[in-house]
């Protein structure tokens, strides 16, 4: 078979950029999976599809982060940038380019799109009053300020809302407003702000979000906004920001929102560049016939679907052809927790857990919808074992075994079972056809039924029966010649989900899986000694990889690391958790404790191990204090522990309880002083 004429179709895809403030975790990854799958199935059907990401490396949150680990935000951002590619990678997810919003691309590209709406006039500016650090220097988000809530008088509230009585105000109105990076009283000062005039635009975005490169669901969100008018959007900040300045309006930076959408452009001119092949305005001109989709999650919406449609046509490029919003992941039906160790890093699911484990179980439970999914991890593992394991490697290795010791490795000269395999291969454009609409679950589904067929036809023949008699022994090359081309069609079906396994299979079949060429059977052809292709889930590794998950939480607290969701220009600072009773709080058990020892802990870079005195006993206590103490700093000081606090294994040791500490992290990290005089084992309260 030759290579089809038909026209290739040119496909651009992108992928949300992830904030290059934090690490990847399992809840990123359903849309980066998501995407990968579907590049993947693009290419193996032998279109032109190009797949672009960059790391999202502006905004205060990084200024602050870079500030805190007293470095540069450039050096935060390409270490926090070479993490996230090992952490794709490491999922198999194979971008033609991951780049920057950080780039001159990038700049040159932002400062572009902001001259067209400028001279096309949308772009008003005003002065606004907001509350200002004085002794930070810098202008403070509503997040970055805390006080008294002036309704009810719940004490550390945020400058939005108050999470006891639900009150919203400005941050002014609160009681003793405290400036959340500084402690410093903020003032009230004026600057000019640019803004782009959305409600130029109202007829513009209720035609786009209309046109179908919306999902049902979001084209009718998008119409509640609609309705409800459109304000226009402040795109400028003050410095000090981390962005780019603002053409000729210095002192001025890009609002992180701005240039972000811009950086799917950057990294695609930065891909082009690199090729010479990839014609740039082909995919981005106002008439462009190519495709553009962007995935992304259900909580970036607007800025999808609003603002940057009206950008891309004010400065004379193309609109998406659809935007493929995704819902979010929960684990064990509940959003990701830090204590109960399902807030998974990438990095920690990878040290217990094969990638294609996960790829097989998003993919089976993925829509085309924006529901969200739910990682149950004990169907996680029936799943992947039941499926994987047991029906489609199952084929193969119930089979090889016949051909390489009886047949030297050689494969039948016939499909004896045509019929049969007709039924394999006719399903193509059935599944093709799940896979584009990103009805991914539902391919999975149609091939293990398939994976099913194949198993009930190898259970029916019983090979290993008629491998004992030497009457029947061609036989027995027929069935399983019959099987393994199954198998090699599920295969080249799976492959954009399960690339490795593929690859491992076309080295077992020697051959190359071919979507394409689903017809051209193996037969009279060579087959190699067949390797274990995919190994079952032990639940001993889901339990370390949770205990481990909590251990990243206990290094995380008293140390400099965040958790990867506060980057919605909030400060780093966590929310107050939910409420207790007062009975909840007698229940620690805090006591004054004197260091008796404390020393570094090998391999850890946040810990160090405390011997500590509460009086009656001693307790060793692992706490992520080192980035501000040195050992020898410490003996003989006095801390205050939760002295009931249930022993935890970590992978250094056993843990007794807990240390406490303040200060925002990193040197910054205060225990008690010297010589406060108190006595080991005093009860605080
Ligand atoms: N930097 C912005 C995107 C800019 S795109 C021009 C951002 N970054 S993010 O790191 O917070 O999120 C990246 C993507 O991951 C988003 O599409 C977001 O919806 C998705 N997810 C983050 N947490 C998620 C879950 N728990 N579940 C599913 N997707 C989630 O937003
Ligand atoms: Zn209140």
């Amino acid at each position: 078979m030759s290579e089809p004429s038909a026209h290739r179709r040119d496909i651009l895809v992108t992928s949300a950029l992830p904030y290059a403030n934090g690490p990847i975790h399992l809840g990123h990854l359903l849309e980066y999976i998501q995407s990968d799958i579907w590049v993947r199935y693009q290419k193996l059907r032998g279109e032109n599809c190009h797949y672009v990401c960059a790391d999202d490396a502006h905004g205060t949150a990084i200024m602050l982060r870079a500030e805190r680990e007293g470095i540069t935000p450039e050096q935060l951002i390409s270490r926090i940038q070479a993490e996230h590619e090992r952490d794709f990678a490491g999922f198999l997810v194979e971008f033609d380019n991951y780049y920057s919003t950080h780039s001159e691309e990038n700049r040159e590209l932002s400062s572009y799109i902001y001259q067209k709406l400028r001279d096309r006039g949308h772009i008003a500016t005003r002065s606004i009053t907001q509350a200002y650090d004085p002794e930070k220097g810098m202008f403070l988000a509503d997040r970055f300020i805390k006080g008294t809530c002036p309704r009810c008088r719940t004490p550390d509230q945020y400058g939005d809302n108050c999470e006891a009585c639900g009150a919203t105000y400005t941050p002014m109105e609160l009681i003793e407003p405290r400036s959340a990076l500084s402690g410093a009283t903020p003032e009230e000062r004026e600057s000019e702000h640019f803004f782009f005039t959305l409600p130029d635009f109202a007829d513009f975005l209720r035609e786009w979000t209309n046109s179908g490169a919306l999902q049902p669901g979001m084209a009718n969100k998008l119409a509640e906004w609609l309705d409800a008018g459109l304000h226009d959007w402040d795109i400028s900040r003050d410095a000090p920001y981390f962005g780019f300045e603002i053409p000729d309006s210095p002192g001025k930076y890009f609002y992180v929102w701005v240039d972000a959408p811009v950086g799917y452009l950057a990294s695609f001119q930065n891909l082009c560049n690199q090729r010479g092949d990839i014609d740039f305005d082909h995919y981005w001109r106002e008439d462009s016939t190519a495709e553009v989709y962007h995935f992304i999650g259900k909580d970036i919406v607007n800025f999808h679907a609003l603002f940057w449609p009206a950008m891309l046509k004010t400065a004379g490029f193309r609109t998406p052809t659809a935007i493929n919003c995704h819902g979010f992941v929960t684990v064990n039906g509940q959003k990701m927790s830090k204590s109960r160790g399902t807030f998974i890093m990438a990095r920690t699911y990878l040290d217990h857990l094969h990638p294609e484990y996960l790829r097989y179980y998003f993919a089976a439970k993925l829509t085309a919808g924006v529901d969200d999914m739910d990682l149950n991890l004990d169907d996680f593992v029936q799943k992947v074992n039941s499926d994987l394991v047991g029906k489609v490697v199952n084929i193969a290795s119930r089979s090889a075994g016949f051909i390489t010791k009886q047949f030297d490795g050689h494969l039948g000269s016939e499909i004896t079972e045509p019929e049969r395999l007709k039924e394999f291969t006719d399903a193509a454009e059935e599944i093709a056809g799940y896979y584009e609409e990103r009805e991914i679950g539902r391919a999975m589904k149609r091939v293990m039924e398939l994976a099913d067929r194949a198993n009930q036809y190898v259970d029916e023949q019983k090979p290993w029966v008629l491998a004992k008699d030497e009457t029947t022994r061609d036989q027995v090359q027929a069935i399983s010649t019959n099987a393994l081309n199954m198998f090699r069609i599920l295969m080249t079906y799976l492959a954009p989900v399960l690339p490795e396994t593929a690859r491992n299979a076309e080295a077992f079949l020697n051959t190359s899986l071919d979507w394409r060429r689903l017809e051209d059977h193996l037969l009279d052809h060579g087959i190699n000694k067949f390797k274990p292709l995919m190994k079952r889930i032990d639940s001993k590794q889901i339990e370390a990889m949770l205990e481990a998950s909590k251990e990243d939480v206990a290094q995380d607290q008293q140390t400099t690391q965040q958790p990867a969701q506060s980057q919605k220009e909030t400060p780093d600072v966590e929310p107050i958790a939910e409420q207790i009773e007062f009975d909840d709080f007698t229940k620690v058990d805090l006591r004054v404790a004197k260091i008796e020892n404390a020393e570094h802990v090998e391999g850890a870079d946040k810990l160090l191990k405390l011997t500590l005195d509460i009086g009656a006993e001693q307790r060793q206590v692992f706490a992520g204090i080192k980035t501000a103490y040195a050992p020898e700093d410490l003996i003989g000081r006095l801390t205050v522990m939760v002295a009931n606090l249930k022993p935890r294994k970590m992978k250094f040791g056993v843990s007794e309880g807990m240390v406490l500490a303040a200060g925002p992290g990193g040197e910054d990290i205060w225990l008690l002083a010297p010589d406060s005089g108190a006595t080991p084992g005093l009860r605080v309260m």
